[in-house]
């Protein structure tokens, strides 16, 4: 089988041998009537760029053991940059049609049969792929199934046909839900994965902010093992610890707080029983803010909880307090966060997210300009500890994720669409 790749040269994969050869070596090695018998059976028009330099890009469909390729039908000579452009575009088509065929059991032999659903996995990052192969191939492999799962990754964006968006997080702020709705796209997501892996990540930053654990092991590998003020801390034991936002999440972290001995004191629009029950005492929102030592951010990123970190806020709170905060950037204002760390109001903040992540985070800039000048201050101030939002990130969740994710594809394919999907998150009054 011959496939024209993205830098324009032809792979060719035969069952007994492998080599790569130029698109115009393989067309010449194609006789005659094959060439043109391929074209009238099988082309397919893949793209037309009307326009100044009108361009049509042809692709030409194979069987097993024949050739395919795409061809360029242009009509003005002066665009060969958009020739190749288009040879690229085409490359990637013809594999999305091969796998299409393939997928409806067309023209391969041997193949399962099976009805596919075709996904297309998003932004990927290494993790992911790493989870869902194994995953997708167990599914496939499950005879319960009646159909199976072709799963690919892609970093590139567009609606591309997509009918469904499968989300892998909780939190859905980042969807237009009001676009995915008028589009008849149904948008799951997966409401809980492990509250405990990002509990004990807030914990984690607490401890790290307090005990000042990165600037320690840091030091420590250069061979220094003095100690000196910059690395004292506080006991968490007898401090008075806030949390604000006592749902899944929160409630977990509430009974680790208490296992510190520290005075719980809480706040959340909704009081949880449970959190009562182990001792929590629900305050007012100025109550938290001006007892709390530690504070700890676990509520949503709502309209009403948007900059809950905010100029009014900043003179409220406990002098030298600790802020930790693994739920949404969005909750505090960057700039009045920096000046409360200047200003000693907060001591020290750990965040597993930030406001403007979107740019930066799940990426390596490590040999980039960073252009945000907040970011670039919060990483210069010593009382920062920053993650880049693996607050999720345990065996555990990452298995959930997965297994959440599949399920939520194979009830849109089983005909739960829109509202009807059980993991739906478009509000009914979008
Ligand atoms: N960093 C990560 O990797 C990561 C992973 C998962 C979740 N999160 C974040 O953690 C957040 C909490 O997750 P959860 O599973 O506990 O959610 P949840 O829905 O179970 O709990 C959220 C709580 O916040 C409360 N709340 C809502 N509005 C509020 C307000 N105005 N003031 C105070 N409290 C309010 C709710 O009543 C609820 O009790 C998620 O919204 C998400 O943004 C982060």
């Amino acid at each position: 089988m011959h496939l024209v790749d993205d830098d324009g040269s032809l792979e060719v994969n035969s069952r007994k041998n492998s080599r790569r050869a130029t698109i115009s070596q393989s067309l010449r090695n194609m006789k005659a009537a094959e060439v043109s018998s391929t074209i009238k059976e099988n082309a397919v028009v893949v793209d037309i760029v009307e326009g100044r330099g009108r361009v049509t890009g042809l692709l030409h469909i194979v069987s097993e053991d024949a050739y395919a390729f795409a061809t360029v039908t242009i009509f003005m000579f002066d665009i060969m940059g958009n020739m190749a452009t288009e040879l690229r575009t085409g490359s990637k088509s013809l594999r999305a049609i091969m796998g299409q065929l393939r997928s409806k059991g067309v023209g391969v032999e041997g193949e399962n049969q099976k009805e596919t659903l075709r996904v297309l996995c998003y932004d990927t990052t290494s993790w992911v792929s790493d989870a869902f192969q194994p995953a997708v191939k167990a599914f496939n492999a499950d005879p319960e199934n009646s159909f199976q799962m072709m799963v690919d990754f892609t970093t590139e964006r567009g609606r591309l046909g997509v009918n469904m968006i499968a989300q892998r997080a909780a939190g859905f702020d980042r969807v237009d839900t009001k676009a995915a709705r008028a589009y008849g796209m149904t948008v799951a997501r997966v409401p809980a994965y492990s509250p405990y892996a990002v509990a004990e990540m807030a914990i984690a930053l607490l401890m790290a902010v307090n005990r000042k654990t990165p600037k320690a092991s840091s030091r420590v590998k250069m061979a220094n093992f003095s100690l000196d003020a910059g690395l004292l801390g506080v006991d968490i034991h007898g401090k008075t610890v806030g949390v604000m936002g006592t749902g899944k999440i929160g409630q977990i972290l509430c009974n680790i707080i208490l296992g510190f001995g520290a005075k719980l004191i809480c706040y959340d629009v909704f009081q949880n029983e449970e959190v009562k029950k182990a001792g929590g005492v629900y305050v007012t929102k100025d109550g938290i803010f001006a007892q709390s030592d530690i504070l700890f951010f676990m509520m949503p990123l709502l309209p009403a909880t948007r900059h809950t970190l905010n100029m009014d806020v900043l003179p409220k709170l406990k002098k030298g307090m600790m802020l930790i905060n693994t739920s949404r950037g969005g909750l505090v204002d960057t700039t009045v966060l920096l000046q409360g760390l200047r200003t000693g109001v907060i001591s020290g903040v750990g965040m597993d997210v930030y406001e403007n992540e979107q740019e930066y985070f799940f990426q390596d800039w490590s040999a980039k300009s960073i252009q945000d000048p907040d970011l670039t201050a919060l990483l210069g101030e010593p009382g920062v500890v920053m993650t880049a939002h693996q607050a999720f990130f345990t065996k555990e969740a990452v298995n959930k994720i997965t297994q959440t994710t599949m399920e939520n594809l194979r009830d849109f394919k089983l005909g739960k669409r829109e509202f009807d999907h059980p993991n739906n998150c478009i509000p009914k009054d979008n």
